[in-house]
């Protein structure tokens, strides 16, 4: 990791651009919010005609332009501007791993939290406003559909890369059915049955979220197979299934929780079933910096969210019954491991 190799000022520059990372956090997340990519999805502009469609007037719009050229994310010539394949790929609306909501989310919420880093290390607290934590965050998004669309979109973009892993690694031949319990608007549900023809889905979250629910299956063409299930599921018995999945969900809830999830997950899965679970699992070994922050992340908005271990997430699933097949990393964008059991039969 440490290269001694260079002039002063070239490893001094290693350590300035550590210390000014967020700029180019920010320049990305305020092309975003501008909706420049979006502007530029389809047509190349000059820098005059970008000033007036976006409204904007910082007299170095032109260095801003040309850092995201340096950045990848836009294309210059002849003077125009359009938006370069990165970008097309993932930041113009619409696209099918869409990361434009992960950055307005870090724009609104994640940026604040993390200027109270140094506060958050003394004294172990979340630095996010008290309606983003604790079991009632949830319910209080929701309140306002525009908002909770929102969070969709940021949970979204990375439960794609993650749906997309699950529809690969389980072998869904034997099964036909699978419920996503926590699977929010439905994206991972989506994908899993628009990748497997043969398979019925269901969704279970909280009542509010079904619009929202309505909305993708609808733009997906999934709506005759994926259903919605509305409940709390500490409250209501979670649906029947071959496959039940359980994703971003238990690091929200103290360990009691999540072991009477899995306990509800285990009536609930038919005899020669499975349950999985995907989340940014503690790996011993990992020594990535980019995984080892993303985990501080969580802790940064909710007090009570907590990673587990991939040990932890084996005993989790024996405790309530289930025979551990694998627990294996995966490709996705926060390096999730999946841990899946099974029902004997
Ligand atoms: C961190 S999100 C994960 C969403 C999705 N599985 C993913 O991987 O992006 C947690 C999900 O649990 C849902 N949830 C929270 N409390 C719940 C409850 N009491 N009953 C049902 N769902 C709940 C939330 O609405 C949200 O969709």
């Amino acid at each position: 990791m440490t290269s001694e190799t260079g002039s002063p000022a070239a490893r001094a520059r290693r350590i300035v651009a550590l210390n000014t990372a967020y700029f180019q956090a920010k320049a990305l997340q305020s092309a975003v919010e501008l909706g420049l990519f979006e502007l530029l999805a389809d047509r190349s502009a000059d820098i005059e005609e970008i000033r007036t469609e976006l409204g904007v007037a910082h007299r170095l719009f032109k260095d801003f332009l040309d850092a995201l050229v340096g950045l990848d994310l836009l294309e210059r010539e002849d003077g125009r501007y359009r938006v370069a394949a990165l970008a097309t790929e993932f930041l113009v609306p619409g696209a099918p791993t869409y990361l434009g909501g992960t950055a307005q989310q870090h724009a609104r919420l994640h940026f604040h939290a993390w200027a109270q880093l140094t506060d958050a290390l003394r004294d172990g607290k979340a630095k996010s406003a008290v309606a983003a934590q604790g079991p009632l965050a949830y319910p209080k998004h929701y309140e306002d559909l525009d908002r909770a669309r929102q969070v969709m979109m940021h949970m979204d973009a990375h439960n794609g890369f993650t749906a997309d892993e699950l529809a690969r690694q389980i072998d869904w031949s034997g099964y036909t059915s699978f419920v996503d319990v926590g699977g929010a608007r439905g994206n991972v549900a989506s994908r899993i049955a628009a990748a497997h023809p043969h398979l019925k889905g269901g969704v279970f979250d909280l009542p509010a979220l079904r619009p929202l629910f309505d909305e993708l299956v609808g733009a997906a063409g999934t709506a005759d197979r994926v259903s919605f299930h509305g409940g709390d599921f500490f409250a209501s018995p979670l649906p029947e299934a071959d496959v039940l999945i359980f994703g971003h969900v238990l690091p929200d809830w103290p360990v009691a929780d999540r072991q009477e999830l899995l306990r509800r997950a285990f009536k609930a899965v038919r005899p020669g079933g499975k349950v999985v679970l995907y989340d940014a699992m503690i790996d011993p070994d990992e020594r990535d910096p980019e995984v080892l922050l993303q985990r501080i992340n969580h802790t940064m908005i909710r007090d009570d969210s907590s990673a587990y271990s991939l040990d932890q997430a084996r005993a989790y699933l024996e405790e309530a019954g289930f025979t551990v097949d694998r627990v294996v990393a995966t490709d996705t964008i926060t390096r999730d491991h999946l841990a899946i059991g099974t029902k004997s039969v």
